[in-house]
């Protein structure tokens, strides 16, 4: 991959200031590893902490409104997490998908804000267990990314460097049941088609990430498959123990 492997955690609806340590350990771990770029979305309530706290690590929100303010009880947009710190934002995860009824085209839209707020994105798809099942996981996920990508013009032309799409088979999240290397490639094969069909030459670039049950085990295998350029990672991402071993095996400790 032309780019630096992308290593990012999502924390979820996990962590409290005491979990600022854990964000400060993992900052450290970084640092010694500068060939691979590293990113934690904690929750809403640590964005601004965690900004403050590390200086080798980018820090993103976990979803943001397409709005840029307004009466939007519990939501927050993508110019406020900006303000917090926060240099990405992850949309279109399938827990917001399934749990908060999001369409593609909301995804799409969220995207757009973001990337005219200034903050990159990193985009999730991923088919379920029954749409892989019933062999249709490569359509399910490029109607997926086709619909939810968003206008390049958002970016002001330019998505380098500020779109990375997620591909995260949702039957491999939180399962431990982690997806075979060659269907992982089969699908970032896929999602490259729809990029390429999407942004033409530039969408060569953008990486595309793995998420599902990524650890310190099946990190090295994953990450060195043709077209993986990253991981997003779950529950492997909260503890510094663990989150460290998957930078390791995206890039030499130059420490
Ligand atoms: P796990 O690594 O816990 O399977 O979660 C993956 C994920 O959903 C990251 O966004």
């Amino acid at each position: 991959m032309p780019n630096r492997p992308f290593i990012v955690g999502n924390w979820k609806m996990n962590g409290t200031r005491a979990m600022l340590a854990e964000a400060r350990a993992i900052d450290r771990a970084a640092a010694r590893h500068p060939s691979v770029a590293v990113g934690l979305a904690p929750p809403f309530t640590l964005i601004n902490g965690m900004a403050e706290a590390v200086q080798a690590i980018a820090v993103g929100g976990q979803d943001c409104h397409v709005a840029a303010s307004g009466a939007f009880t519990g939501d927050v947009s993508a110019a406020m997490l900006d303000d917090a710190g926060a240099s990405f934002v992850i949309v279109g995860h399938s827990e917001r998908r399934a749990g908060h009824g999001e369409t593609d085209a909301l995804v799409k839209a969220k995207a757009e804000a973001a990337l005219k707020a200034g903050l990159s994105v990193i985009l999730c798809v991923g088919e379920t267990a029954d749409e892989r099942d019933g062999g249709k996981a490569e359509a399910v996920v490029g109607r997926q990314v086709d619909a939810s990508l968003p206008a390049a013009e958002a970016a002001n032309g330019s998505l380098a460097g500020k779109l990375a799409i997620a591909y995260e088979p949702v039957w491999a999240i939180g399962t431990g049941r982690v997806a075979q290397v060659d269907d992982v490639v089969i699908m970032h094969r896929t999602v490259r088609e729809r990029l390429f069909a999407a942004y033409g030459e530039p969408g060569e670039r953008l990486r595309i990430l793995y998420g599902g049950s990524v650890n310190a085990g099946n990190a090295i295998d994953l990450l060195a498959a043709e077209g993986v350029g990253g991981a997003l990672v779950g529950g492997a991402s909260l503890t510094a123990e663990s989150f460290r071993a998957i930078i390791a095996a995206a890039g030499p400790d130059e420490g």
